[in-house]
Formats: structure tokens, C-alpha cells, sequence
């Protein structure tokens, strides 16, 4: 059921996590679905809700300091500098878990992912609650993550027992995550949160989101499937205006910046008419729910320089493309 996220049903909503429920909420990045970190059952829940394997493990929110020390074993400095510097924000740190953490929130693993959402609604949530909660994004396993309520109750509908609606998310694309646990600091998965300014804080990070590099030195980034973020409609990714004439006809087009001239397709949505990639990334997902809908042969994605946060918009659209 999606009710507006006002003070009462948020109250209402930390009862049902407290009661074992699970709940769908905005977040400042993609809608997540929530559930008691250390309720293993209710947990179970959210990955039947999804149908995501078990080896996928969840993100656990947090609201503040005291929340966090439930939840790892400690923070080291430099987890501590970027949580002063980043959080209440959109970076995921992976540190030592406590033993408290039930496995099926790690899926197994000694550590565990955590961030403190800075969204005023997931803060709420997790003060009414007053669990941390273990949450995923709130879409089917693979398939698109939800920037507003609508998105949740398309994909998720009466499996989740309320979804909170927030309105639009603000960036549009998952936090970033860095691992903390290892040896040396490594990027796990690009974000919004731009590595560039994670590395101002932390120096080089080793970079465990391609393949070949870093493979030994930390362990491979459970759950970033190569196919991820999928349309049912099939996406390539191309070159702006690299496309014949004669194949944009039953085609949609996932434009960067606004097309010089008519572009000859179907359907065509603009990520950023003036190519700020801030504002590409927070309609990203909006864009391709609705190119998804509309039942065509196609999408065309045009590529996204790859810089700040457009890393992690390349990142989405290649999992997008991959079947
Ligand atoms: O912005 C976000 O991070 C959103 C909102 C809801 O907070 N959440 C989100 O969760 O994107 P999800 O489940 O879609 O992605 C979680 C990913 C896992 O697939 C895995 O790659 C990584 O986080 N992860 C979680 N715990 C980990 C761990 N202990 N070690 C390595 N990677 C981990
Ligand atoms: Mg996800």
C-alpha cells in the first residue's frame, strides 16, 4: 500500500519493522526496501519480496554513531574520516561486521555494508524504528531501481506490507561504495557520491569495479552482476548520432544532451538537455521506466562522459545493456 510519508505513517512504519514487517522508503539516491537488521526473518523477507539470490548482500542503514557501533566491529580512522566528511550522505562503507549482524544481511560475508541515508524520510524511519535498517534498493532482482514511490508498487506491489512516498529521489542513482576491511581502501561500486572526492580524503583507491584490476587484492564485489538495472525492452549503448536512419523507427533513444535535429525515433527522452550530468543521473532511471513502457523493439542509449558522476551513469547503462 503507498501512503504519503507524513509523521504519522512514518510512526506507523517503524511499528510494522519493529513488528517484523518491511517497508519501502526514499532515500536522497533510490527508493530502499527496509526491514530489522537484526531480524533474520524479516530479512528473509525482503529477499523473497525481491526474488534476489542470497549471495547478494544488503546495505544496512544507520541513523548516527551509536546506531553504527551495533552494527561493526570498529571504525577505523580513515572510515571515520569519510563518514565526518560524507555522512548523513550517499557513500557505503564496508567495515568488520559484529556478530549481531544475522549472515543472511551479509550473505555470509565477516563484513558488512553501512551509510546513514541523508534523506529527512529514511531518517525518520530509522529513529521510529529505532533498528538499523538492512535495506536494498526496492525494485525486482535485475531489473530497474525505483527513484519514486510508483516505481516500488509497479514492481513490488502487495509483496512489501507499505511503501512510503516520498516523492522523487534527489540523485538518481545508487550510494558508492568503498570496502574499508581489507588491506588497502577499494572502490566496490561507482555511485553518486563521485570517486573523485573520495579520493581527495582517502588517496588512490584500488579500483574493484572492472575486471583484471585489483582481482587479488580484495575480494570480488559480491552481487554486481554483470546484467543489472534491465529494461524488459533490449538497450544498447552507442554513440551519439552513430545510429542508421533506418533502425530508429521502432526504436527509443536515451539521450545525453537534446538531439541537434529530429532524430527519427519512436520516442525520445533527454537525460540533460544542457549535459550536466548531476541532472542526468537523477532522472536516469525515471527515463528508462518510461522508454520501458512503451512497448518498443529498442532502446538507444547514448554513452556519458565518464567523469564524476557520470561513472556511475555509465556504469547503470552498461549493466542495463547486458543480458
Ligand atoms: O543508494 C543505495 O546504496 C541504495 C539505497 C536504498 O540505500 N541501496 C542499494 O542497495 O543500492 P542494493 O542492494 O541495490 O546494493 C547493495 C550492494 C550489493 O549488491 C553489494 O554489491 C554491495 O552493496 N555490498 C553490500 N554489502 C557488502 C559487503 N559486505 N561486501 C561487499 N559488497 C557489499
Ligand atoms: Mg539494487
Amino acid at each position: 500500500m503507498l501512503v504519503p510519508a507524513d509523521p504519522e505513517n512514518v510512526a506507523r512504519a517503524g511499528a510494522l519493522l519493529r513488528a517484523g514487517g518491511i517497508v519501502a522508503f526514499p532515500t536522497e539516491t533510490v527508493y530502499g526496501l527496509g526491514a530489522d537488521a537484526f531480524d533474520a526473518a524479516a530479512v528473509a523477507r525482503i529477499f523473497e519480496a525481491k526474488g534476489r539470490p542470497v549471495f547478494d548482500p544488503l546495505i544496512v542503514h544507520v541513523s548516527d554513531d551509536a546506531m553504527l557501533a551495533r552494527v561493526v566491529r570498529c571504525v577505523p580512522e580513515l572510515a571515520r574520516r569519510l563518514a565526518e566528511r560524507f555522512w548523513p550522505g550517499p557513500l557505503t562503507l564496508v567495515l568488520e561486521k559484529r556478530d549481531a549482524v544475522p549472515a543472511i544481511v551479509t550473505a555470509g560475508l565477516p563484513t558488512v555494508g553501512v551509510r546513514c541515508p541523508a534523506h529527512p524520510v529514511a531518517q525518520a524511519l530509522i529513529e521510529a524504528a529505532g533498528v538499523p535498517l538492512a535495506a536494498p534498493s526496492a525494485n525486482r532482482f535485475g531489473a530497474i531501481s525505483p527513484t519514486r514511490a510508483e516505481h516500488v508498487e509497479a514492481q513490488l506491489g502487495e509483496r512489501v506490507d507499505t511503501i512510503l512516498d516520498g516523492g522523487p529521489t534527489e540523485l538518481g542513482v545508487e550510494s558508492t561504495i568503498v570496502l574499508l576491511a581489507g588491506e588497502r581502501p577499494a572502490l566496490l561500486r561507482h555511485g553518486a557520491l563521485p570517486v573523485e572526492e573520495i579520493e581527495a580524503v582517502t588517496g588512490p583507491l584500488l579500483d574493484a569495479t572492472r575486471a583484471g584490476e585489483a582481482r587479488d587484492a580484495v575480494p570480488l564485489a559480491p552481487g554486481q552482476s554483470a546484467s543489472h538495472y534491465a529494461p524488459r525492452t533490449p538497450l544498447r549503448v552507442v554513440l551519439a548520432d552513430s545510429v542508421p536512419r533506418q533502425e530508429r523507427a521502432r526504436a527509443g533513444l536515451l539521450a545525453f544532451r537534446a538531439p541537434a535535429a529530429e532524430p527519427g525515433y519512436a520516442a525520445v527522452r533527454v537525460l540533460a538537455a544542457d549535459g550536466d550530468l548531476r541532472r542526468a543521473a537523477a532522472v536516469l532511471f525515471e527515463a528508462l521506466h518510461e522508454l520501458d513502457a512503451l512497448g518498443l523493439e529498442r532502446i538507444d542509449a547514448e554513452q556519458v562522459p565518464e567523469t564524476g558522476i557520470g561513472r556511475a551513469i555509465a556504469d547503470r547503462l552498461r549493466r542495463a545493456a547486458t543480458r
